[in-house]
């Protein structure tokens, strides 16, 4: 599946010199949606995962569909201000911007193996702060996995030794 195809790439989009990698043209298609699900699955089924964690928003998108895929639980990561119980947080920068993550205290136990899913590694920032909030909580993060990957940002020099698998590379 050739799937950069099915990503729209609009340029100068949140703001001048951004190529916005738009994957809601890949989802809106059914069959290569579920292709991409299941070509991540098969990459990661190797690992022993106890949950699948996502930052908002793009991460859902991934994450829970592959959750659901490999038979175990999702983790939310939100921005702050939206999860309703006591929560652990952490600051972050973006590409573009600035802002906080958040999780659940009891959203993951001690030792429990955690791969994180989102759609996109650009600069690591954003899992570089996911990574923070699970090992504050004393899970393991056993992975990532992503449908794209800017390479020319190196993100994954911000992510220390964890296996990163990405489906589609820029
Ligand atoms: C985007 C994207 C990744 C992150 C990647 O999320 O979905 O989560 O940026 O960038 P980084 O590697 O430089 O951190 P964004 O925060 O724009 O929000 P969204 O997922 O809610 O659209
Ligand atoms: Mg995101």
């Amino acid at each position: 599946m050739n799937y950069k195809e099915h990503i729209r790439v609009i340029p100068d989009f949140p703001q001048p010199g951004i190529r916005f990698k738009d994957i809601t043209t890949l989802t809106n298609n059914g069959v290569v949606y579920a292709a991409a699900i299941n070509e991540i699955k098969q990459a990661i089924q190797d690992k022993q995962i106890d949950l699948i964690a996502g930052p908002e928003a793009r991460g859902f998108i991934i994450g829970a569909p592959l959750a659901v895929a490999m038979g175990v639980g999702f983790v939310p990561i939100r921005k702050s201000g939206k999860l309703p119980g006591e929560v652990v947080e952490a600051s972050y920068d973006l590409e573009y911007g600035k802002d906080k993550l958040t999780i659940h205290k009891d959203a993951i136990k001690p030792g429990q193996k955690v791969l994180i899913a989102d759609d996109l590694l650009a600069t690591g920032g954003t899992i570089a702060t996911t990574i923070n909030l699970i090992e504050q909580l004393g899970g393991e993060v056993v992975g990532a996995a992503f449908l794209i990957e800017l390479g020319y940002l190196d993100g994954r020099s911000k992510l220390g030794d964890i296996d990163i698998f990405s489906l589609v590379t820029y």
